[in-house]
């Protein structure tokens, strides 16, 4: 990815997530953006922490088995549990792997926290080995904290 990329599509989730009423509508459009402006993102979908499991919330792709996954599973329950990113540039060499679609040959995982405490978190999968760099770490990120804000205050607000 280019930094002009970055910026153009950070700009547009910017828009939408401001333009939104609510953190459900923000998470839709925000995968929605994401999807359809980067070419090399096969599968987007947001997960939303309920007590110890991550549970699907808006995605685009191919359905996943995976609706609701326990934190100590997979490569999201790892980016839940130690709260940072994690980028996997071969998810059949990582053993904690769990398979959505047999295409999908990376991932990263973005949690999306309120301070110290995990709201969710953004699930990208790419049928491109290591499609995956420090610049989609960094929009994503970006992304992340966008949402965190509007989660927090639809809450708030409920
Ligand atoms: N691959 C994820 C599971 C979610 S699906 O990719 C949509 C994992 O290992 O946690």
């Amino acid at each position: 990815m280019n930094t002009e990329i970055q910026r153009t599509v950070l700009a547009s989730v910017e828009d939408a997530v401001a333009s939104e009423r609510d953190g459900a509508r923000a998470m839709e459009r925000v995968v929605a953006i994401l999807k359809s402006e980067m070419p090399s993102y096969s599968w987007v979908g947001i997960y939303l922490l309920e007590g110890d499991e991550l549970v699907l919330g808006p995605f685009l792709g191919k359905p996943s088995p995976h609706t609701r996954i326990p934190l100590a599973r997979g490569i999201c329950g790892a980016a839940a549990t130690e709260k940072q990113t994690i980028i996997v540039d071969d998810v059949n060499a990582d053993p904690r792997y769990l398979a959505c679609s047999l295409e999908t040959r990376s991932e990263i995982v973005v949690p999306i926290m309120s301070g110290s405490h995990v709201l969710g978190e953004i699930d990208i999968d790419s049928d491109r080995p290591a499609a995956f760099d420090a610049e989609d770490k960094t929009l994503l990120e970006a992304v992340a904290a966008l949402l965190a804000t509007k989660l927090e205050r639809s809450r708030r607000t409920l």
